[in-house]
């Protein structure tokens, strides 16, 4: 599975833009402000139906329009399929699978799995725990995709456990009628901390040499669970708990809590690490995490490298080149060409100056009616 063009049509600075992409390293190079970083975002919108720069997508609509557009064009086994993310001021987001509605599950299935390094992303390392617990949730989806539905479930469970928390609190019910709501919590939560510590198990040797790569000896990748054990122990750890969380209001034990804990030499990156280490660590999550999709062969992870050449010395870069020029697809932005090692220069993208299409092979029809699928 492949992506082989993205279009922003419009999406921020970018009035009409497509470029297309081969199956290895695709560079894009530009002056700051030409509207790199808004392709990287195009590409991640049409691919998820999300920013990885903002919450709210209304941030993508060009100053003064009312609607943002991003299509990504993949081929899967021959086949080209065309996945357009849109957000309007008035209609609301749409996210189609070759101009038809599609439920998140066919989407997920119909795309490869992304991932992106962006210099002001290293909240991931640096931020609170429930960012990197989602990180982690995602990369269990892309990796074991019958494991998709763990984080959903689990959270369901935990709301439900919760609302009966509350309604005790608020004097309905008695406590026995959370016995059920323990069993569901415990039910959900075991294979989802399972999963969780497979996955870390098979992504922290990766991590580790990843990290060394990039400068940093003695990297770590550990799953902190805050609850372990099977279903019956969880459910038992609940149970004993239980007063404690009807004087809190909520539940306060369980995976909604784990910690990924990434740190080097014995010392937590997200507390100690300078900033340059945070986006070492960043960088040797990410390639953990590719290493491990191309391992297990299932489809061709997609890395965006948004200015990451700036952020290492040339040594780092050419390893950082030889790395990702082993497998998988990845988009790499650059404010100078200079910055890239040979290997990644030989497909080089200018990027087109906004509002001009760059591609003549593109043709104008194929692209469609531009306010057919707003309406
Ligand atoms: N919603 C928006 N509408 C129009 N322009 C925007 C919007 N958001 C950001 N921009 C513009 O995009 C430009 C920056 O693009 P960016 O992709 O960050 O450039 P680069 O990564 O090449 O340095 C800036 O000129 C900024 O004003
Ligand atoms: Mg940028």
């Amino acid at each position: 599975m492949l992506v082989t063009a993205i279009e922003a049509r419009p999406l921020r600075s970018l009035e009409r833009v497509r470029v297309s992409l081969g199956p290895g390293i695709v560079s894009v190079v530009g002056p700051n402000g030409v509207g790199k970083t808004n392709l990287v975002e195009a590409l991640y919108f049409a691919l998820t139906g999300r920013s990885f720069r903002t919450a709210d997508r209304r941030d993508l609509i060009p100053f003064g329009e009312s609607l943002a557009r991003a299509e990504a064009t993949i081929r899967d086994d021959g086949i080209e399929r065309r996945l357009l993310a849109s957000v309007s001021r008035t209609e609301g987001r749409r996210h189609l699978l070759d101009g038809q509605s599609a439920d998140p599950a066919t989407i997920a299935r119909s795309r490869p799995p992304v991932a992106v390094f962006a210099p002001d992303r290293l909240s991931l390392v640096k931020g609170p725990p429930a960012e990197r617990r989602a990180h982690l949730d995602g990369f269990l989806a892309a990796r074991w995709p019958a494991r998709a539905e763990l984080r959903k479930r689990f959270g369901q469970a935990l709301a439900q456990r919760n609302a009966m928390i509350s309604r005790l609190a608020a004097g309905h019910g008695s406590p026995e009628g959370l016995d059920v709501w323990d069993a569901g919590v415990a039910a959900a939560a075991a294979p989802l901390i399972a999963a969780r510590a497979e996955a870390v198990a098979e992504l922290a040797p990766a991590f580790a040499a990843a990290l060394a790569e990039l400068g940093l000896e003695h990297g770590e990748l550990a799953y902190a669970p805050r609850a372990a054990g099977d279903a019956e122990e969880i459910r038992a750890g609940l149970r004993e708990r239980r007063e404690a969380d009807l004087k809190l209001g909520r539940s306060s034990w369980g995976p909604h809590l784990d910690e990924l804990k990434l740190s080097a030499s014995g010392r937590a990156l997200r507390k100690y690490g300078s900033q340059g280490q945070q986006r070492a660590a960043l960088l040797a999550l990410l390639f953990a995490e590719r290493e491990a999709l191309l391992d297990a062969r299932r489809v061709t992870p997609l890395l965006l490298l948004d200015d990451v050449m700036s952020e290492l010395d040339p040594g780092r870069r050419e390893l950082l080149v030889a790395r990702l020029a082993a497998g998988g697809q990845t988009l790499i932005t650059a404010a100078d060409e200079e910055s890239l090692p040979p290997a990644a220069r030989e497909t080089m993208v200018r990027m087109p100056k906004p509002g001009l299409v760059d591609d003549e092979r593109v043709d104008p029809d194929a692209l469609g009616d531009p306010g057919a699928e707003a309406a």
